[in-house]
């Protein structure tokens, strides 16, 4: 068990292709992800990708806790889960915009066009083969935990840069979370902690 450094962007880890997993059960698999999830738990994310914790291979560890599923989105908690080899497969031709962060880019947050409904096909690390179908929220966070693993990181998939933000200033954000309820709640907590608000909103 062990928490581990996790890379930021520029580092050319995050910008290789991750090589495939022979060995789904491999101890060396288990012991990454157990890591990973660790890691996960520490900084209080949804998920990651195995090479930003500087392991070039194909697993992404995620879990969807209660607190974190958006108003308005019909899912249910998610326990710890190990995707090894994941492939997303797009169910439907229609993207839309939704805000991720991205434990590599610490302080940025961004809009990003993902399909709405995608299935993801996996090995678990029993070497049991696995389908979920995802919508919305879900599929975003699989789509992006994915492409980690491809080399993309979620700016290289927007359309729209100015919609790439600080933290500290999320005008956009702040926008968004006065118009509707149905928000990411991590997103809208760092609305709500935006130190700089009373400059920008009376
Ligand atoms: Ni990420």
């Amino acid at each position: 068990m062990a928490i581990r450094s996790i890379a930021k962007m520029g580092h050319p880890v995050l910008r290789k292709v991750a090589t495939p997993v022979e060995d789904p059960s491999d101890p060396e698999i288990t012991r990454l992800a157990q890591d990973m999830q660790d890691t996960i738990e520490d900084v209080g994310a949804a998920g990651i990708a195995a090479p930003q914790v500087y392991v070039s291979k194909r697993v992404v560890v995620f879990r969807v806790l209660a607190s974190r599923i958006p108003p308005g989105v019909k899912l249910d908690p998610i326990p710890w889960t190990t995707m090894i080899n994941p492939v997303v497969t797009p169910l439907t031709e229609t993207k839309a915009l939704i805000w991720e962060r991205c434990l590599s880019l610490p302080g940025l947050h961004g809009k990003v066009p993902r399909y709405t409904h995608v299935k993801v096909s996996y090995t678990t690390p029993e070497r049991k083969d696995q389908v979920i179908d995802c919508k919305d929220w879900l599929a975003m966070l699989l789509q992006h935990e994915v492409d980690h693993l491809d080399g993309y990181l979620y700016p290289m998939r927007m359309t729209d840069l100015s919609l790439l933000a600080f933290n500290s200033d999320p005008g956009a954000l702040a926008e968004e979370a006065r118009r509707t309820p149905d928000l990411d709640p991590a997103l809208r907590n760092l609305v709500n902690a935006w130190p700089t608000r009373e400059k920008w909103v009376g």
